[in-house]
């Protein structure tokens, strides 16, 4: 079966081992990348994102998106995790094409307009964009096919904060809307990427399968992985982003709960996101607004890694 895709990205190394396999896995149709801030500025992840398709050889439409978060202030990007360059400051060729004219959400509202029921966001980034489609077309979530969103935690406890992760805690208004609105909807949270470790072997025979992208792949992973090492204490890093994609064409190597998803916008749990079990009843209805989510709990780790690394070399 082909998942047609909108890719929403912040690039950023796990997101660049995440376009690679859409970009090459034949059960991906790559609709189109759409870019905001979150590992770099705008311009750094749309520099990014065409660079990336352009090393692939392949001509996808890029779409800008949002610069900052809704609400609140925007936290500098974290240059010590990916690289100021979003690519582990690896020298980078000059890109040659340009992002489309349409914004990031008026690229989406066209493309799932323009194919009802076919579509599928796959958004591993803050999620501004996401929020700004609802905004300009709030029929979006009747639409879409499904919506894949990597980020937030239930259990496994936050990677920017001690409750907040990254994606959620960059845009937690955002953030809100989009886990809130009424679209058939899967997270992919800490709870599963943690359990998910790119270990140097695995990463040597991506490199090997790839081309050009092969090298942006390596050097961005060498950056990512000294920062794992110090930070956490393993040698390799999480595909937080590729787990996203995992999910889609392997549901059956993750478990998922159901439940409605909620997140703190404001205070120090802010970027925190919580799950009211469908079976659980709670003192009010603040803990189960919009349509019960499907929720990530759990994965096969060395299943996730043996998928991604079949995926990125291809067979001769
Ligand atoms: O917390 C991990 C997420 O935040 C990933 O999407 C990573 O690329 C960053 O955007
Ligand atoms: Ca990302």
């Amino acid at each position: 079966m082909t998942h047609s895709i909108i890719f929403d990205t912040d690039p950023g190394v796990d997101d660049a081992q995440a376009i690679a396999i859409a970009l090459a896995h034949p059960e991906i149709e790559l609709l189109g990348m759409t870019t905001t801030f979150g590992n770099v500025t705008i311009e750094v992840a749309t520099s990014n994102a065409l660079l990336l398709a352009e090393l692939a050889e392949q001509r996808i439409p890029v779409a800008q998106g949002a610069a900052e978060p809704m609400v609140k202030k925007k936290n500098p990007p974290p240059g010590h995790i990916h690289g100021d360059n979003g690519l582990g400051n690896m020298a980078l060729p000059e890109t040659t094409t340009h992002a489309v004219e349409q914004s990031a959400p008026q690229f989406i509202v066209e493309q799932v307009n323009a194919r009802p029921g076919e579509v599928v966001l796959v958004a591993v980034g803050p999620l501004g964009n996401l929020a700004a489609a609802l905004q300009l077309d709030p029929t979006l979530p009747q639409k879409v096919k499904q919506v894949v969103v990597m980020g937030g935690s239930i259990r496994e406890g936050g990677n920017v904060t001690p409750v907040a992760e990254a994606n959620m805690f960059n845009d937690p208004h955002a953030a809100a809307k989009v886990l809130q609105a009424d679209w058939p909807l899967t997270l992919v949270g800490l709870d599963a990427t943690h359990r998910c470790v790119l270990d140097p072997a695995s990463m040597k025979k991506i490199v090997a399968g790839q081309e050009k992208l092969g090298r942006v792949l390596e050097e961005s992973y060498a950056f990512y992985r000294r920062f794992y090492q110090k930070a956490q204490g393993i040698d390799g890093c999480c595909p937080h982003d590729s787990c996203a994609l995992v999910w889609l064409l392997r549901p059956d190597l993750f478990t998922t709960r159901q439940g409605y998803l909620s997140v703190i916008t404001e205070g120090l749990a802010e970027g925190q996101t919580l799950l009211s079990p469908l079976e659980r009843e709670f003192v009010d209805a603040r803990w189960s607004i919009g349509t019960p989510k499907q929720v990530c709990l759990d994965a096969n780790g060395p299943a996730v890694i043996d998928w991604i690394v079949e995926a990125l070399t291809p067979t001769e």
